[in-house]
Parts: structure tokens; sequence; C-alpha cells
């Protein structure tokens, strides 16, 4: 689709903001788009209108819209009553979309409320949080320029605190990782705290949902300071757009106090945040408030491209590393999967497996993974990276002013975007 097709739509809806196809037609455009701000912006008549009056599928639009600003509690009341006036209509992926959140809507609280991390909060300790990663940088392919950088500015720092203090620098900080989903930052993150050996605390969604709920500035200061006391330690906060979001888009959801209350703690208010790294993951940079973004808080950021050719080689030989295989060409794999996002070469080798073991069970006969097999299972997947290459591509376009975005405009006016994208 093209943005001057998105300016039509916009353009006729404008003129007749009560018609339901425009509507539904301008919704769809902008949710294929993830322009969800946007999407709310434009169907304020729409949003306060009942659900039983509108479309099922423009009314789950507006819920997935208000899901993915963080308008939680919104969402939850829209999709009660979508269910109520559409008991017929679909919402398992709106359903999927919320679970991918770590929310459980609720319907479902009703039902089972005792281990519901909305819920119950009596199970919450930080400490639990704590793991050792066993990830190193051997099982990250690529991304050499980035390990490269983290090698300097926090690997050597925290190994080697005092030549560096020296120099004026000290180990810790703010770091923020964005990009495409299924692209490694996730597993970047914990092959950096394999290499350091240093203490590693996963904050995942669900943690954040529970310090929300419950005395969200207790919960944060008592993670903060459980992470400080295991110094040298790396506070591992992934989807980090869940708290970091807009603040215009938070308005409502009652998470202000959480904001507020990590800022603190970022900050290091009172406490020596020296040899705490705080470490954040977003395929939505774009959504986190820019508050996030000043000194002293996230202040590196390190954008995560999808593989060029090399790295998807040797992404698919660590994949491939403990399989039986036979010899493959991967130079050409590697050639025919542009725009593949290492979870994609992920799923390439394992469902290539799959066709060797069915094979191997049907016939009893044992053999290695093929060409032939990889080569069916490329005919079926598709990349998974343009989507969010064609969204970050509008932001790089209209929304780059302060040059958040450059990382993202280079790659994409090198050989990873203007190829076969048709950037
Ligand atoms: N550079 C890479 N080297 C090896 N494996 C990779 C690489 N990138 C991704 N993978 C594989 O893909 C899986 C998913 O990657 P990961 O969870 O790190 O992506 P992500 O960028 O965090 O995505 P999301 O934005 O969806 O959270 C990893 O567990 C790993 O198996
Ligand atoms: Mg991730």
């Amino acid at each position: 689709m093209t943005l001057d097709e998105l300016k039509l739509i916009h353009a006729a809806y404008r003129a007749s903001p009560d018609n339901p196809d425009l509507a539904l037609l301008l919704a769809r455009k902008l949710s294929a788009l993830q322009m969800w701000t946007e999407l709310l912006e434009n169907m304020d008549s729409w949003l306060k209108q009942s659900v039983e009056k509108q479309q099922p599928e423009l009314a789950a639009l507006l819920i997935r819209a208000l899901l993915e600003t963080a308008r939680v509690p919104e969402a939850e009341a829209k999709l009660d009553d979508l269910m109520d006036a559409a008991p017929d209509h679909d919402v398992e992926e709106l359903l999927a979309a919320f679970a991918a959140k770590g929310i459980k809507p609720r319907r479902s609280h009703k039902q089972k409320s005792v281990d519901d991390p909305m819920v119950d909060l009596s199970d919450f300790r930080p400490l639990d949080l704590k793991t050792r990663s066993q990830v190193t940088f051997a099982q990250v392919g690529g991304l050499e320029s980035l390990k490269e950088a983290a090698r300097m500015k926090i690997i050597l720092p925290f190994q080697k605190p005092e030549l560096f203090a020296k120099y004026g620098k000290k180990a810790g900080g703010g770091l923020l990782l964005y990009g495409p989903p299924g692209c490694g930052k996730t597993h970047f993150a914990k092959a950096v705290a394999g290499e350091c050996g240093a203490a590693f605390f996963n904050v995942g969604i669900h943690d954040i949902l529970n310090l929300y709920v419950g005395n969200s500035e207790r919960n944060m200061h008592r993670l903060f300071e459980t992470a400080r006391s295991n110094k040298p330690a790396i506070l591992f906060i992934d989807e980090i757009d869940a708290l970091g979001r807009k603040r215009e888009l938070m308005r409502h959801s009652g998470m202000t106090t959480t904001i507020n209350a990590f800022l603190n703690e970022l900050d290091g208010v009172g406490n020596d945040n020296a040899g705490l790294l705080v470490m954040g993951a977003t395929n939505a940079p774009w959504d986190i408030d820019s508050a996030f973004k000043r000194p002293g808080r996230f202040d590196q950021r390190l954008f995560v491209p999808p593989p060029d050719q090399t790295a998807r080689e040797s992404i698919l030989r660590i994949h491939l590393a403990d399989k039986p295989v036979a010899p493959l060409d991967l130079t050409q794999i590697a050639r025919n999967t542009e725009h593949f996002s290492g979870a994609d070469l992920a799923a390439l080798v394992s469902q290539a497996a799959d066709i060797a073991l069915t094979d191997i069970l049907k016939t009893g006969n044992e053999r290695p993974i093929d060409n032939k097999d990889i080569v069916t299972v490329l005919k079926q997947i598709k990349p998974s990276t343009l989507e969010w290459l064609a969204v970050a591509k509008n932001y790089v376009e209209y929304a780059n002013e302060e040059g958040s975005y450059d990382e993202i405009r280079d790659y994409l006016a090198g050989s990873g975007g203007k190829r076969r994208m048709g950037f």
C-alpha cells in the first residue's frame, strides 16, 4: 500500500466521517501500518460510540489500537462489549494480541483470578528475576559492530572498572536496543550478560504489570535495590515500550506512577547506579516517551537490524550446529533469505528438521536434514521484517526531525533497504 492511497482514504474519511465503510477502510490501513495512535486520533468519534452500533471488525481494530497504546482498561471494557454484541465475531487474533502483552482480558480474569498476574501480587519477588545468562556472543550470528560496541562500552568496563575509571569512564548506564521483531534484541542482551558474567535481572512484561498493579514505587525500588546490591549487574527490561510509552498515550492508564518511579530509579536519585547497566529492548522505538531518552537515562541507543547475507549465513550455521545435516550451500541459502529475521531463520531450520523427522518416522531410515527440506520450507515461509521496515520508513520520512531514526534511515538507504523493497 502506498502513502498516497492512505492520504486519499484519509481525505475521503474526513469528508464523511460517519460513513462506516470509510471508517473501516481507514482503520484497516492504519492498523496495517501499526499507526495505532493515528488510528485513535482519527476515530475518536467512533471510539465514543457504543460497540453495538459499529461493524465488529471496526470495533476489533479500535480495541487493538487501545491495547497497543496502553489504554488497557478501555480495551478490556470494549472487548467485553464486543463479545456481547457480536458473539460470533472471531476475536482469536485480538485475544492473542492481549496475550502477547501479558494481559488476560477481563472475561478470563473472572473465571481465573488466583494465578493471574494482574490480580495476584503476593508472589512478586524481584530476586526471582535474577539469573545467570548462559548465552554468549558465539551464539549470536552477525551484529559484529554491536558486539564491538558492547565490548568497549559494557563488558570491558565491567571487567576492568579501575582502568576505565582512570579515564573517566564508568560501567553501567542505560542502553536501548531497538529493531524489527525476531532480529536478536533479547538474544543479544542475554549474550551481553553472559559475556560479562554480571548478575542478570530479566524483567519481562509480566513483571512490569506486577509492578504496576501493586505498590509500584516500592516494588520498583526493591527491584533496583536488589540489582544494585548485586553489582556488577544488568537489569534487562524487555519490551520496554510497555513501560516507556509516550505519556500522552498513558494518560488514562494509571501507569504514570510506575513510569515516574522507574525514571527516578533510573536517575539513581540518592543512589549509586555505577556498575548497574539498565538495558531495554523494543520494536516500537517511536512509542517511547522522550523522557526515557534524556541524558543519564537510555542515552545510548543501538539499532539491531535484520541480518545481512553474511550474518544470515552465520545464524544458519549456529542453528544447524547441533543437528545432523547433509552438506548444504549455506551461502546460497543466505542469498535466498533476504529480509529474513534471525527468528525466521531459526524457524526455517526447525521446520526443515520436522520434515526430516517425519520422513524418518515414516520410512524407518535415519537421514540428515538436506537441501530439499530447506527448499520445501522456503516455499512456505515469508520474511517477517518487511512490515516493520515499512512502518519504520514512515517514521524516517515524517518524524525524524531529531535524528532519532538516523540509524534506520542509513540502513534503509543501504543495501538492506533498497533491494527488493523498492525503497
Ligand atoms: N543474530 C542471531 N543469531 C542467532 N540466533 C538469532 C539471532 N537473531 C535471532 N535469533 C533467533 O531468533 C530468536 C528470536 O530472537 P529474539 O527473541 O532475540 O528477537 P527480538 O529482536 O528480541 O524480537 P522481539 O522484538 O519480537 O522481542 C532467538 O531466540 C534466536 O533463536
Ligand atoms: Mg525480544
